[in-house]
């Protein structure tokens, strides 16, 4: 496994889980010794267990150097970083193409070599010809295998997903990709053999279309503020229809984290670069980036339009819970929005305070949930953490300045605040 960020970590462990042997690869000398010492550099329910066993029952290995595992190994997934390249939005492959060569350089006997990092279509003719120029003489395939790996129950969707897809045509590549999912059939997993490409653009697809649906029922919870409906009921009335479905129906501040939004870019510049726009995809990225700053407004309008000199304690940071990822959070524009109108902002998150503090300024970072709306004139729930669902709001209220909640998640019921004597702000609901 090359690259021990948080796709080719989870997926090691995973693998290793199953019964295969698995070296992970990095190139951070650092990274690797805390990962021996089962330090993990991400929070991830369930990772660290999960590595400790692998690593005491001798499946599970960590390496800065690729000779070895490369060497023996039948399949070498590629799982290393393609960020945005800045300027253009499109995927900066530089990281595959330099673990390509490697690969190619170390590899010995029969290989399937496997892109599990999002790549754009074409990128698995690319590495193959990257291989076949380094070791004319070698015998491999080229294999897309992309990954669905919600970041918080990333083990889970890794063990027990909706469905596997393996682009190749190769029959003996698709040997080597089968006996590595065979713990999964087990479990009837679909697993799709498709063309590389098709793959490729599967996973592309599959992220922008969730976007889309979370997206559309934003759009859809600004039009129920304005007429007077409910959102929640919205979603529940149409998810229970199978065709559209119930699930990424929650109303919010807009969607971040290290996939959506630099997949839906990646999406759209290689649909615009084949002259074949996904027009729907583009309309999406402008007005999730619009909603999240928009979401500051919302909450300098429930503290009355003017928050020169106010406090706002914010409770969550990270893009959503169970994780510590600050990528693309709403709060990075929420936040410092807030803090140009005039407001101190004090903020809890239960992990991902770390990451934030070297991403936003002049934040006081706090102990815990009711640390940070400690005299504050605003409570605003920013990430939907199981904890700030069962907060003691008897007691919110008595340490607030002010009793006005703005809640980006909807985590509260309207008719129970207002019982309590909130002022309450919710997405989408009266
Ligand atoms: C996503 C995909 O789900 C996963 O399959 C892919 O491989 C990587 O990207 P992840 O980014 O970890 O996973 O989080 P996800 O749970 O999908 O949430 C993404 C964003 O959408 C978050 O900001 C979340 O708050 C937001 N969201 C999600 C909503 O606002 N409403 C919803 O109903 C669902």
């Amino acid at each position: 496994m090359i690259g021990t960020g948080y796709v080719g970590l989870v997926s090691g462990a995973c693998f290793a889980d199953f019964g295969h042997v698995v070296t992970c690869v990095d190139k951070d000398a650092s990274k690797i010794e805390r990962l021996e010492q089962g330090i993990m550099p991400i929070y991830e329910p369930g990772l660290d267990q999960l590595v400790a066993k692998n690593v005491k029952e001798e499946r599970l290995f960590f390496t800065t150097d690729p000779a070895d595992a490369i060497k023996n190994a039948d399949a070498v997934f590629i799982a290393v970083g393609t960020p945005s390249r800045r300027g253009d939005g499109h995927a900066d492959l530089s990281y595959v193409y330099g673990a390509a060569e490697e690969i190619a350089q170390l590899m010995d006997g029969y290989t399937v070599v496997v892109t599990k990092s999002t790549v754009p279509v074409g990128t698995g003719d690319e590495v193959e010809e990257i291989i076949r120029k380094t070791r004319p003489d070698a015998e491999f395939a080229v294999v897309s295998n992309p990954e669905f790996l919600r970041e918080g129950a990333a083990i889970k969707d890794f063990k027990v997903p909706d469905r596997v897809v393996v682009g190749t045509e190769e029959e003996r590549a698709k040997e080597v990709m089968s006996e590595l999912y065979r713990p999964l059939y087990l479990n009837e997993t679909p697993i799709l053999f498709t063309a590389r490409r098709t793959s490729e653009l599967i996973k592309y697809a599959a992220n922008a279309f969730l976007a889309v649906k979370i997206t559309f029922i934003n759009e859809i919870a600004d039009l129920c503020e304005k007429v007077g409906a409910n959102v929640q009921e919205v979603s529940r009335g149409i998810g229970l229809d199978n065709r559209i479905g119930k699930k990424f129906l929650n109303a919010g501040p807009g969607y971040g984290g290290s996939c959506f939004p630099k997949d839906t870019l990646a999406l759209t510049k290689t649909a615009n670069d084949h002259g074949a726009p996904i027009r729907i995809v583009d309309t999406v990225v402008e007005v999730n980036a619009a909603r999240k700053k928009a979401m500051a407004t919302k909450i300098i309008d429930a503290m009355g339009g003017d928050v020169s000199g106010k406090t706002i304690g914010m409770l969550g940071l990270a893009f959503k819970p169970n994780t510590d990822d600050m990528r693309d959070a709403p709060s990075l524009d929420i936040i410092p929005a807030l803090q140009a109108a005039g407001a101190k902002v004090r903020a809890y998150d239960p992990e991902s305070m770390k990451e934030a503090s070297h991403m936003l300024e002049d934040v006081v970072f706090c102990d815990g949930p009711y640390h940070a709306i400690e005299g504050a004139d605003a409570m605003v729930i920013v990430t939907e953490w199981d904890q700030f669902r069962a907060l003691d709001l008897d007691r919110a209220k008595t340490m607030l300045n002010e009793n006005i909640v703005v809640d980006l998640r909807n985590i509260y019921a309207p008719a129970d605040m207002a019982k309590r004597g909130f002022k309450y702000v919710s997405v989408g609901r009266e």
